[in-house]
């Protein structure tokens, strides 16, 4: 009985915390982490402890959804205190970063008044002092870069901060976590790895690659009294074979939000990778069960947490080959570098691809182009739009790309051409800019201004003149958030009266009544495409 070979079960969910907080990609980066650390967790558990029932009001509110407010009904506030002190206590050198870059902001609102800045670097606060350089854009404005690779290596970058929580998940119902911290409970397994750790990779090769469970106890180094339910996790029952696309076009399939696996029999490329957990639902999806051994390239389109979920990637890790991802300027809290933040939580061969760069592959390409807007105006450069050709076929996953320069496309068609399909998000209302980049501003800032300046993607007449512009066969709308299983992510709940669906809903029929195929994409979908050569 002891020999029986056991596999992870499909419907394991596996949580990267930081700090007890669910893990995203500005967890990592360490000053960026910092400044979330102190503006976001600390505040949000702060006024939790002082008006517990006010967020169990809020949370209750769905105008509020994806708001800073704490889903704990109103209860556990001794726990929300003890894990506020406890971090305190054993995160003072961040809570010191992220004060330092505040007085590094003061210091050059005050002080850096187009002179020579090498008086400045007496006063840059002692933490940051050798980790930044200070400069002056040309009207003499002034800011910091961050030497990040530099940061990484030092105690700032803390990897005891990570850790796994498993559970099981049997539906659809993931309350929002980005303002909610996962306290222990008996239902719940910690797993104190930090991302980079082989057990990460260990655990998810047991999806498909069965062990002994005595193998896997000690794996997981489960204390006696979670043995039992650590053993839950675990069946005998193989997943389902997975059949791969053997014929000579392209398949696509959409595994909902901006996930999309192209499969030709030579290549496998995934897009955005956010899974489902595989379990009864009414509406149904590929999950991880759908996924071939091997991928070769994932692709990332921006820096968002619905693009770069590492809930996903840390999954996947073991069986791809390449990640691409965007080129960041680096050095700033809102753009820091993606390929070091996949570096530091153990992903390989990390290809970085600057604006109109290719890399090539058996049959086909991949370019990088512009991707404008959507990040409230600030100086990002981590995001693209991928143009990916495969034999005579062009397909442009445009991901929440906002047309605010028409004469952008424009330019891009003269070096592109035609594209077949192009799939376009249509998220046009957007978040404000406090939403995801609060925590990175030092300095209040006026919500009016906050409001004007939200993460939107494109609207009707901004997507009708890209699809337009590219001659598209073929649209469809997609990085929606609307499939039931991202609610944990997105705070998105659109009905027929959202601008989002009425906007893509003129999309969808201005271009159904060129005789062209054009759809909102929920769900699943799967497109076989034959005739490349
Ligand atoms: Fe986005
Ligand atoms: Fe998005």
């Amino acid at each position: 009985m002891n020999d029986t070979l056991l596999y992870l079960r499909p419907n394991i969910q596996v949580e990267p915390l930081f700090d007890y907080w669910y893990a995203w990609s500005h967890l990592i980066p360490p000053a960026t982490a910092a400044r979330n650390l102190t503006e976001r967790h600390f505040k949000i558990m702060d006024s939790y402890i002082n008006a517990p029932q006010v967020h169990a009001n809020a949370v209750k509110n769905p105008k509020l959804l994806g708001g800073p407010f704490m889903d704990y009904g109103g209860k556990r506030v001794d726990e929300i205190r003890n894990l506020r002190d406890q971090t305190k206590r054993i995160r003072p050198h961040l809570i010191e970063l992220s004060n330092a870059i505040a007085s590094l902001d003061e210091i050059l609102r005050t002080q850096a008044k187009g002179f020579s800045l090498q008086p400045l670097y007496q006063a840059v606060p002692d933490v940051l002092k050798g980790y930044v350089e200070l400069v002056y854009d040309l009207n003499h404005n002034p800011s910091f870069r961050i030497i990040e690779p530099l940061l990484y290596r030092s105690r700032y970058y803390d990897r005891s901060a990570q850790s796994l929580m498993l559970s099981v998940l049997t539906g659809d119902d993931r309350p929002f976590v980005l303002s909610t911290p996962r306290l222990e409970s008996e239902l719940l397994f910690h797993l104190r790895a930090p991302f980079d750790d082989d057990v990460v990779d260990e655990l998810f090769r047991l999806k498909s690659t069965p062990r002994t469970w005595g193998e896997i106890k000690e794996m997981l180094k489960a204390p006696e009294e979670s043995e039992k339910l650590a053993r839950s996790f675990f069946t005998p029952d193989p997943p389902p074979p997975y059949s791969s696309y053997l014929g000579h076009g392209v398949r696509w399939r959409y595994f909902g939000h901006a996930c999309i696996l192209l499969e030709t029999k030579d290549m496998t490329m995934l897009f955005d990778p956010v899974l489902s957990y595989t379990y009864e639902s009414e509406v149904s999806r590929y999950t991880y069960q759908d996924l071939p051994d091997s991928i070769d390239y994932v692709v990332i389109t921006h820096n968002h947490q619905d693009h770069v979920l590492f809930e996903t990637l840390l999954q996947l890790r073991h069986k791809v080959k390449n990640i691409i991802v965007p080129m960041s300027s680096g050095g700033s809290l809102q753009d820091p570098s993606l390929k070091l933040i996949l570096k530091n939580i153990g992903c390989k061969n990390v290809i970085e691809l600057d604006q109109m760069e290719t890399v090539e592959f058996e049959k086909g390409s991949i370019t990088a182009l512009p991707f404008l807007g959507e990040h409230s105006d600030l100086n990002v450069h981590c995001k693209a739009a991928h143009l990916v050709r495969i034999g005579n076929r062009a397909l442009l996953f445009a991901a929440d790309s906002c047309n605010l320069e028409p004469r952008l496309y424009e330019h891009l068609y003269c070096e592109v051409g035609d594209v077949d399909a192009t799939f376009l998000g249509m998220e046009c209302d957007g978040a404000p800019l406090s939403w995801l980049y609060g925590p990175l501003l030092t300095k209040k800032i006026e919500r009016a201004m906050d409001e004007s300046r939200r993460l939107a993607g494109s609207n009707f007449d901004q997507a009708v003149d890209i699809v337009r512009r590219f001659n598209s066969k073929e649209v469809y709308v997609y990085a929606m958030g609307q499939e039931p299983w991202l609610g944990h992510i997105m705070s998105l709940k659109y009905t027929e009266q959202s601008r989002p669906i009425i906007e893509s809903n003129r999309l969808i029929k201005e271009w159904s009544e060129h005789g062209a195929c054009a759809e909102r994409l929920f769900g699943e979908k799967e497109i076989l495409i034959e005739n490349i050569d």
